[in-house]
């Protein structure tokens, strides 16, 4: 069939002069009409399509036309007729959407999945009523027909046929329900390839229309919607999270009963089955035809992910999602368990035991948050409790003890990545040998060895039926193995009677000897019951596995860990804090432990930390921790008194300057810092005038505001002081004169110039020019060759100050410098410093030439009471010397460069990076529209994201359009390529939005 042709039959009938573009399809041809107006699809039906089966197309979207607007309408002929025949094929037109296809979307919100159920329930419920002769047909495609895959298995390659199988097992498991359920016409194939979104205004996502009504048909709706979960599943990190949000919204609008809602899983992987199956028997019919493997690998990868996943869990975490109970039993069990007595499982009260707190900052949690030291572990628990005596563990408690791999899910082997970390059971620790008790009359519903390291160790779990009829198990894990190999499953044991020992290191999994002791009111998972849970799914897990403290004797909630709630931290900040301290990320985190660049939150999630660079040798270094807590058992006190601690930590940081920087001042901030250095400045120049760069910041003192170009000229600011000069922002990116530009540096000087000069012809004097040494805040920009030395000795010799604020860019971060004046051949006359000094600790330095410090000294006494303490002194001398004999230069060397490669690499394919710059760990990106311009909201999307991912990068910059990252110096090449593969993915999505 011609084009040509097409468009001639599209002009008689419709009247239309257009251009056809040819979409995908199974079966009929489908076409996009473009002419003045707008867009139109045409579709071309199959040859073999009757009358009434396009007559029920027509009619379904008459049907939905005035019920719901995100379906398409029909375009009528000139002649007012729904369709026309021409040679034997039907040919109808409809109106299009604007936007592209689900598929197509990089970026997937879960907001926007909820949007899909929503919009499916509203199609489902405007579908009631519809009827066609032409609906009850047989096609491929119904879900609840779907068995006759079995029969096509053989086309699938023979490694991937074992999979099918197992799907088609469960699914054959669901007929019976599924042929119970009220029917009605449903869509049938919503699918990702007929979904459309549009961007809104504030760069979100909408749907704005669901197509192809041409495998509607009469089902069950629930097949409706496990068709719609199979696609949204496609290539997601959390299908599960996709297919709850997705579920739940529907069930808002259209309520789903928990019989239907059990189905799902099953379901959307039978249509995961059905798309592959039906793939592999058409490539073997239309091997060049790309439309009929279109979903193929992505189908067959949420098959492989859906191995992971056990599906009784799956119903239940979506049972939970749409609010049903998932124990009927629950309420009852939990009754009868605080109403009777049980046998305790060692012979004594467990009520006075003490009770550890491992959680994230518990007072036990082990000191190394990254790699726990078992022997430490050990040491806690015999401090806890006599020999002998028992000690308790919490139940529902979030632990980093859970390092290792098993703990950890996603591909990647980073730290940061989802984890397991909340303890569903209580734990009774006791001497390895202590005999076992069961606390209720049971049967063994299984025994076996878990023996990998980390593991159960020995494990059993019972089988209790209550005097009422109940069933319920227990699971007792970390026991000697000799008993447990003698048990045998169904083995009858009585209330009180020894079936077990506890077992040593060697025999439980390398942990101190205790044992797990779970409660679970299901038997879903014989004998392999998760101990520890992800804590996105706990509040499902804890139905499951409630609080076993009753069968111990013990009131609910006795050994229950209670952990601080983000949502009350932040109402609590609310209430306290003025509006303007902000705090970062749409979902603000509730941080509490870090370790090197890791941070973990109160759930034990860890992130990766890339952004700040206070903790310059990494969060919570344990030298760190040591000397200060020295340091504060012997004395801290101030500079009146002599101190060795202050030379030796001046006379250190000193040997790291030029050698015409000699003298020191200790403050507590480099905004304070900042404010005598004015004082300084005036008082040796006699002068005010201060040179200041754009986008610049020094602090938040009354004078550093009013040096801070970023700050007096940003939101809120009052605008410059009449003694404020402000020369442009080096940049050679974005700024006047360009990095290609030889002669950038001195054309950017002569800014300087011309004020000097002009301060000059109206008989004033210049007190100082300050800057950071490469403006950070303004953007991590490195400025041209030249630059920084022209305007230092311009400085100089117009008898003012050149100050250096090396606050971010000094101590090695730069990898191949010390400083950033060193970069740029400079000298500065005082060298202001902060946050990464102190690793955390408030220290601020001013460092300058004794000259001018000799100036200062009028008269007045200089004293800053915590300026130069001991406890500082002591802490900013072990940072030097962590620096030193860590080689975090060298480091922030090397994996800077690995970054800052990658990412120009990345800029090679992502037109919205404008710019990637930087040295060692200072590091910028520059996020652009299309037009060039400075793009925000690119950079906010990827910062929001990388957080999503668990990674903290920063935004900053005059247009606030620079991904800023600046990570702690023992960033590793590990770290790096977390990183670099979560921002890649992110730059891709971006590259999709058009912003
Ligand atoms: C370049 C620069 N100078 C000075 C300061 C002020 O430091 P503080 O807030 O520790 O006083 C900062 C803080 O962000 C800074 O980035």
């Amino acid at each position: 069939m011609q084009v040509k042709n097409i468009e001639k039959w599209v002009l008689e009938n419709w009247h239309m002069e257009a251009t056809l573009t040819p979409l995908v399809g199974e079966f009929d041809l489908n076409f996009r009409v473009k002419i003045a107006s707008g867009d139109y699809i045409l579709k071309i039906m199959a040859a073999d399509c009757t009358a009434e089966f396009m007559q029920m197309q027509i009619d379904i979207l008459n049907h939905l036309r005035n019920k719901i607007d995100f379906i398409p309408h029909i375009i009528p002929t000139q002649n007012a007729q729904d369709y026309v025949k021409i040679d034997d094929r039907f040919l109808w037109m409809i109106s299009a959407f604007d936007g592209k296809l689900y598929a197509d979307c990089l970026a997937k919100p879960l907001s926007l999945v909820a949007q899909i159920g929503t919009k499916l329930a509203q199609l489902d419920i405007a579908m009631q009523g519809f009827h066609s002769p032409a609906l009850s047909r047989s096609i491929k495609w119904d879900l609840s027909n779907a068995s006759w895959i079995a029969e096509s298995i053989q086309s699938l390659e023979p490694n991937k046929q074992a999979r099918v199988t197992n799907i088609i097992e469960a699914y054959h498991q669901t007929n019976q329900i599924l042929e119970s359920l009220p029917k009605q016409a449903i869509h049938n194939d919503l699918n990702d390839y007929n979904i459309l979104v549009l961007n809104n205004k504030n760069g979100q996502q909408d749907v704005s229309g669901y197509i192809d009504f041409g495998d509607l048909i009469t089902a069950p709706k629930i097949c409706n919607i496990a068709i719609c979960a199979a696609y949204l599943m496609l290539d997601v990190d959390n299908p599960l999270a996709y297919l709850s949000q997705f579920v739940s919204a529907y069930h808002a609008h259209n309520p789903l009963s928990e019989t239907e809602i059990k189905l799902i899983w099953r379901l959307a992987l039978m249509r995961l089955a059905v798309s592959v199956t039906n793939s592999a028997m058409m490539k073997l019919e239309k091997p060049d035809d790309a439309y009929v493997s279109i979903s193929e690998n992505a189908a067959w990868r949420m098959i492989d992910e859906a191995q992971k996943y056990d599906d009784q869990f799956v119903s239940a975490k979506l049972l939970h999602a749409c609010g049903f109970k998932i124990n009927d039993n629950a309420e009852r069990l939990g009754q009868w368990m605080v109403k009777n007595k049980f046998h305790p499982l060692f012979d004594m009260d467990l009520s006075e035991a003490p009770i550890f707190d491992f959680s994230v900052i518990g007072k036990d949690a082990p000191s190394n948050a990254k790699k726990p030291d078992m022997v430490e572990f050990q040491q806690i628990i015999d401090s806890a409790a006599k020999h002998g005596q028992p000690s308790l563990g919490c139940y529902a408690e979030p632990r980093i003890i859970y390092a290792g791999e098993a703990f950890f899910s996603g591909a990647t082997q980073h730290q940061a990545r989802d984890r397991r970390s909340v303890h569903i059971a209580i734990d009774i620790f006791l001497p390895a040998g202590t005999p076992l008790k069961a606390p209720y009359p049971a049967t063994v519903h299984s025994a076996s060895i878990q023996d990998t390291a980390f593991d159960y160790g020995g494990l059993v779990t019972l089988k209790h039926i209550t005097d009422t009829g109940q069933t319920f198990y227990t699971l007792y894990g970390h026991l000697a193995w000799a008993e447990v190999k003698a048990l045998k499953v169904g083995q009858v044991i009585k209330a009180g009677e020894t079936f077990a020992k506890l077992g040593d290191y060697d025999e439980n999994g390398t942990w101190p000897p205790h044992v797990h002791f779970q409660l679970g009111l299901t038997g879903w998972h014989g004998a392999d019951w998760p101990g520890v849970v992800s804590p996105d799914d706990l509040d499902v897990w804890k139905t499951i596995y409630p609080d076993p403290a009753p069968l111990l004797n013990l009131a609910p909630g006795h050994a229950t860990s209670s952990i601080r709630d983000r949502n009350v931290e932040l109402t609590r900040r609310k209430a306290w804090s003025g509006a303007n301290l902000s705090l970062t990320y749409d979902q603000p985190l509730l941080l509490q432990r870090g370790y090197q660049c890791q941070m973990y939150d109160e759930w034990g999630r860890t992130y990766l930390d890339a952004f700040n660079n206070v903790p310059h040798v990494g969060h919570a270094h344990p030298r760190l921790a040591k000397v200060a807590a020295r340091q504060m058992q012997m004395l801290n006190t101030n500079t009146r008194y002599l101190h060795q601690a202050q030379s030796d930590y001046a006379e250190a940081m000193l040997a790291k300057m030029p050698a015409h920087i000699d003298t020191l001042f200790f403050v507590n901030s480099a905004s304070e810092a900042t404010e005598l250095a004015m004082r300084m400045a005036r008082e040796y120049s006699g002068a005010k005038n201060t040179i200041v760069c754009e986008a610049g910041y020094h602090g938040n003192t009354l004078t550093a505001i009013e040096l801070s170009e970023y700050k007096f000229n940003g939101k809120g600011g009052k605008g410059a002081q009449d003694w404020v000069h402000v020369v442009p922002i080096p940049d050679g990116y974005r700024g006047e004169f360009k990095n290609d530009d030889p002669d950038a540096g001195a054309k950017y000087a002569k800014y300087t110039r011309a004020i000097i000069d002009e301060l000059a012809a109206k008989g004033e004097k210049l007190a100082a020019f300050i800057t950071e040494s490469f403006p950070s805040v303004g953007g991590q920009i490195i400025p041209p060759q030249g630059y920084l030395k022209a305007v230092f000795e311009m400085t100089r010799q117009a008898g003012g100050i050149a100050i250096a604020d090396e606050v971010q860019t000094g101590l090695g971060r730069l990898g191949d410098y010390f400083w950033g004046f060193e970069q740029q051949d400079a000298v500065p006359d005082m060298i202001l410093l902060g946050k990464p000094i102190g690793n955390g600790h408030p220290i601020g330095i001013l460092a300058t030439t004794r000259q001018i410090a000799d100036r200062f000294a009028n008269g007045m006494e200089f004293f800053s009471t915590f300026g130069g303490s001991t406890l500082s002194c002591t802490i900013g001398l072990e940072v030097l010397k962590i620096i030193e004999e860590e080689k975090l230069q060298d480091n922030a060397k090397t994996i800077g460069t690995h970054i800052l490669n990658a990412l120009q690499k990345m800029q090679n394919h992502c037109p919205s990076i404008g710019d990637v710059r930087g040295l060692g760990l200072f590091i910028g990106v520059e996020m652009i529209a299309p037009d060039g311009s400075p793009c925000q909201a690119r950079a906010d999307y990827i910062a929001n994201q990388m957080a999503q991912k668990r990674i903290l990068i920063g935004t900053d910059g005059p247009h606030h359009n620079i991904l800023k990252l600046r990570a702690p110096l023992v960033f590793s090449q590990q770290d790096a390529d977390f990183l670099l593969l979560h921002i890649e993915k992110i730059f891709k999505q971006v590259e999709n939005l058009n912003w």
